[in-house]
């Protein structure tokens, strides 16, 4: 645990903090100051004191709160490396607009799917942090998977893409649902292809986004143009400024959170930039989980990769619930009770869960309402 003197994080102008310190001065009460500043709950008490003491003495003059320390952010920066980046460019290859914003179009284009009732935006709501908030999500003729829809939001950015990272990438991703019986329905990427190029829109908007190819309709580009725009979908936030150097863009509550986040263990596995999204861990590692899903053992169909999932970012995560890779845990607090109990072997209080929550909220970052805007569709 960081010292007290590390956790104070209270900024001067922060009203909350700053109030019962003036009163503390004004009366000049000695170490009631530190007190009433310190984030583990003493500051509660002091507070409720002082307030009493405060009614039998006529209202003092206020004082400016002298300046406190700012957090120092350079001992996290190892562990969540810097601020998301704006976007996730395929090496090589900085996507040209007319390409993102042929993989808008097509993102939002129900042409893609069989009964022309589905697209991807169903299942990944770019308006509701790219999930449906649904345990599993109705797919063709309403029929369900058993793993619950992540965001497509800061996706770009996983080592690999899926539960068990069956796709390599999102443009690799991008093909799969569309000829998923339970999905999208598409028969073939030949019918695909035949339905896109009936449309004078579609030559004209892969022409320009695949410039100087004979024949630009194909299944390939047609996920290098989705794969182009969700690399765009970055949703920086309060934990970017702070990560940027801006000890003041967490509150003191939030960082309590964030340190009790790091000492737990957590970080072990959520960590980098997206607080997840860079390995496989099994669910279970300290007390077994139970599922009835293999996870990567079902891609490598190896022993040792069963019930391997890849660790879920934690970007958004208090607007992505149900959680877990099937959608079965409701409420974030009951996700990190069991994360504690079953990858650390900690059994957290409620007090606990709610700081980590607190902390947690805070990973929520800002969808670009421009950028999401749905296009008119051919
Ligand atoms: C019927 C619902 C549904 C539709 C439609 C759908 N998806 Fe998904 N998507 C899912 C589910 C469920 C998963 C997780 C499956 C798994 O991991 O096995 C997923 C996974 C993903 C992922 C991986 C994210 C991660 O964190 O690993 C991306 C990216 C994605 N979908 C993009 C798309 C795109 C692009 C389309 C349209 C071409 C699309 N999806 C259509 C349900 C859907
Ligand atoms: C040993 C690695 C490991 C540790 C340690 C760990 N996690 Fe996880 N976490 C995972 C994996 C793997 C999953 C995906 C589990 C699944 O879906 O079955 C996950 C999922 C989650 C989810 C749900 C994400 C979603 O999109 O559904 C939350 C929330 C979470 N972890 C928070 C935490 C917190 C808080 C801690 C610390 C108390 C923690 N984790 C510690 C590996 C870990």
């Amino acid at each position: 645990m960081p010292k007290a003197s590390e956790q104070c994080a209270c900024k001067g102008s922060r009203v909350k903090s700053g109030r019962p310190v003036q009163i503390v001065k004004s009366l000049t009460i000695p170490g009631a100051v530190v007190d009433s500043r310190s984030l583990n709950g003493g500051g509660m008490k002091s507070w409720i004191w002082l307030l009493a003491l405060g009614c039998s003495t006529p209202a003092p003059e206020v004082p400016t709160p002298p300046p406190t320390p700012a957090v120092d952010v350079s001992k996290y920066t190892g562990i969540f490396q810097g601020p998301l980046p704006a976007r996730w460019d395929r090496a090589g290859d900085p996507a040209l607009e007319q390409k993102v914003q042929l993989g808008r179009i097509l993102y939002y284009d129900p042409a893609l799917s069989l009964n022309n009732d589905i697209s991807c935006n169903s299942c990944h709501q770019l308006d509701r942090f790219g999930v449906d908030n649904q345990p599993t999500s109705p797919g063709h003729q309403g029929q369900r998977g058993d793993r619950n829809s992540p965001t497509v939001y800061n996706a770009a950015g996983h080592f690999v893409q899926f539960w068990d990272g069956r796709a390599v990438d999102v443009e690799a991703q991008a093909k799969g649902p569309i000829l998923n019986p339970i999905e999208m329905a598409m028969p073939s990427e030949p019918e695909v292809i035949q339905r896109l190029s009936a449309k004078e829109e579609y030559k004209k908007l892969f022409a320009d986004a695949f410039p100087g190819v004979s024949d630009p309709i194909t299944y390939d580009n047609l996920a290098a143009a989705i794969g182009a725009f969700e690399r765009r979908l970055s949703t920086p936030g309060r934990f970017d400024k702070f990560l940027g150097g801006d000890g003041a863009a967490l509150t003191p509550e939030e960082v309590a959170g964030l340190d009790l986040f790091v000492s737990s263990g957590c970080v072990a596995c959520h960590g980098g930039t997206l607080v997840g999204g860079t390995m496989y861990q099994k669910i279970g590692v300290v007390k077994p989980y139970e599922t009835a899903d293999l996870g990567r053992q079902k891609v490598t169909n190896a022993p040792a990769d069963e019930k391997m999932f890849k660790v879920p970012s934690l970007r958004n995560i208090s607007k992505t619930g149900p959680y877990f890779h099937d959608g079965s845990v409701a409420t974030l607090d009951d996700a990190i009770r069991k994360m504690g109990e079953h990858q650390l072997g900690k059994t957290f209080t409620d007090a606990e869960v709610a700081s980590i929550a607190t902390f947690l909220g805070a990973l929520d970052g800002e969808v670009d309402a421009a950028y999401i805007a749905k296009p008119a569709i051919p």
